[in-house]
């Protein structure tokens, strides 16, 4: 596959989504161990729903990039700005590293900051929110490290395996917001 490096971080680069990675999304996408963390985990996934979700989302106007490995090119997961509103300036975020060896390794941190950068200083955003479970305390940690901040929680929103779950919110906006790539790529 080939990407495109939209936006370099040290470790790893986002790139434009490619239709031809649905197979491997579909890999991820029904991998319990990943997907448990996410709302995803319920969905009955073949691969040509995935392509069909991949067409529309590009289409829908959401920002959805590939994140992958700066030192050999390998795909490791996607992230998404979507539910984006340009009148207010705010949009949601969404990760998904579903490839595992990369776990835990800074990678989510990095992608995170790099299209938190991505959404303040190229699409001029100013709040954008995400949602996580509270049992997902790599993902809060990850979100904390990249400038989200936690502003709330939605009680007992998530039922799994007969325990309760609260939702927790977290948002960054851009005035807190330290660039990582933008500074030195695009000051004149
Ligand atoms: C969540 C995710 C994006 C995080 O990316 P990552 O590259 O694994 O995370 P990072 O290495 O950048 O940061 C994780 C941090 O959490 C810490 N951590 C890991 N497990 C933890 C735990 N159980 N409790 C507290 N901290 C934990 C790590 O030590 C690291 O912090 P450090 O760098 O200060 O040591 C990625 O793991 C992922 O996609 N997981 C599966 C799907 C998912 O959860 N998606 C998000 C849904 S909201």
């Amino acid at each position: 596959m080939k990407y495109y490096k939209k936006l370099i971080g040290k470790k790893c680069y986002l790139s434009p989504i490619s239709l031809q990675d649905a197979e491997k999304y579909c890999e991820w996408l029904n991998d319990l161990e990943v997907t448990k963390y996410t709302l995803l985990f319920r969905q009955q996934l073949s691969l040509q729903s995935e392509r069909n979700i991949l067409e529309q989302l590009q289409e829908t106007g959401n920002y959805i990039f590939s994140i992958v490995d700066l030192q050999n090119d390998e795909l490791i997961g996607n992230c998404s700005l979507f539910d984006v509103n340009h009148r207010n300036r705010k949009a949601m975020f969404g990760i998904l590293i579903g490839n595992k060896k990369y776990w835990n390794r800074g990678f989510g941190t990095e992608a995170t900051k790099l299209i938190l950068d991505f959404g303040f200083n190229i699409l001029n955003l100013h709040n954008i929110m995400l949602e996580v479970f509270d049992f997902n305390k790599r993902a809060i940690k990850a979100y904390q490290k990249a400038g989200f901040k936690i502003i709330g929680k939605r009680r007992e929103a998530m039922i799994l395996a007969g325990k309760k779950y609260d939702e927790i919110l977290m948002d960054a906006i851009a005035s807190e917001f330290d660039s990582i790539f933008i500074k030195e790529n695009l000051e004149f």
